[in-house]
């Protein structure tokens, strides 16, 4: 049996994140530069049905059966067992790595959780549709996250750019015009299961003021929707640092995702605003194309890690 190699791209949400998880729409694009990978080799040496699982950056080498059950790799495994159900199952190896920065608001764990079903689904002969896919990968998302929305493991299985409300059919965005978007990364990581705590916290305390702020979302993100197809980036930037003032409000923003959203702005980004769970992880600039370079820098002089790229185009991202 030759080696499987499943591949899964990262994400970035550009309007929506937090509100997302209360009903509101999100508009999420995938993020090709980084991904996360799963290879599977045949294990001749093994018995059937063994299945060793290596993660060299979580420093994890074991076996399926001595991994708990809520292990999220091994639920990846287990859950894709059953939907494949194969008659078979020889002695394999599931090798994962993956270069999306963890607990960045990239995307990682649903990346990784897609890697492996999309390995290991194609290595035993199964087929399963990206709908399959990001279904059984949202599966692994709550042991991660508690109650996501669903749209990390949505964008990343479909690998195209989204406009997601919970728990209705995902909408492909129609893109005239491209545009373009510099990630920055604080370096901080913070879980999203830890910001989407503390936002479920804040909204129990004052249920009807939140809701508002859930409502303004949404609006922008309807908006959002308009204006990124035409690519009208005066609207974006407008629609961005309003979506950024209403993260503050929900207490997810950070001093230092602030000084890099102040940095890109004084760069002339024509927006910016975190993105993902908040809290540290990364922010996100909407730029011209001439002026990349100089958003770039102006973020790492204030202190980014690194910086990240990508074009939102007709057919996709590059
Ligand atoms: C995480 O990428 C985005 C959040 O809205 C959580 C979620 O949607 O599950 C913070």
């Amino acid at each position: 049996m030759p080696v499987v190699l499943g591949k899964a791209p990262g994400k970035v949400i550009l309007f929506g994140e937090h509100a997302v998880v209360f009903g509101r729409p999100a508009i999420a694009i995938p993020v090709t530069k980084v991904n996360a990978s799963a290879r599977i080799f045949p294990n001749l040496q093994g018995q059937p049905g063994q299945i060793n699982i290596q993660a060299q950056a979580i420093s994890l080498d074991a076996d399926l059966e001595d991994l708990p059950n809520d292990h999220p790799l091994a639920k990846a495994i287990q859950i894709t067992l059953s939907a494949v159900a194969p008659h078979h199952i020889p002695a394999l190896t599931i090798q994962v790595d993956s270069s999306i920065p963890v607990a960045g608001g990239m995307g990682s764990s649903a990346a990784v959780s897609v890697a492996i079903i999309r390995a290991l689904s194609a290595f035993l002969g199964g087929s399963l549709s990206p709908e399959e896919i990001s279904e059984l990968a949202f599966e692994v998302e709550k042991l991660h996250h508690g109650t996501p929305s669903g749209i990390d493991n949505n964008v990343i299985a479909h690998q195209k750019p989204v406009y997601f409300i919970k728990n209705q059919p995902i909408q492909f965005l129609q893109i005239d015009q491209p545009t373009h978007w510099v990630l920055g990364d604080t370096g901080e990581k913070t879980p999203t299961r830890e910001t989407v705590l503390a936002v479920r916290a804040l909204h129990g305390s004052d249920a009807p003021r939140f809701e508002i702020v859930f409502d303004q979302i949404g609006a922008l993100t309807d908006g959002a929707q308009t204006a990124l197809k035409a690519g009208d980036l005066t609207e974006l930037g407008w629609l961005m640092n309003e979506n950024q003032r209403l993260l503050e409000k929900l207490n997810v923003s950070s001093p230092t995702l602030e000084a890099l959203i102040q940095a890109a702005r004084g760069a002339g980004a024509a927006g910016a605003k975190l993105s993902g769970g908040g809290r540290g992880g990364n922010m996100i600039a909407l730029a011209e194309s001439e002026n990349i370079a100089m958003v770039e820098k102006a973020i790492i002089n204030a202190g980014a890690v690194r910086t990240i790229t990508t074009k939102l185009a007709e057919g996709g991202v590059s």
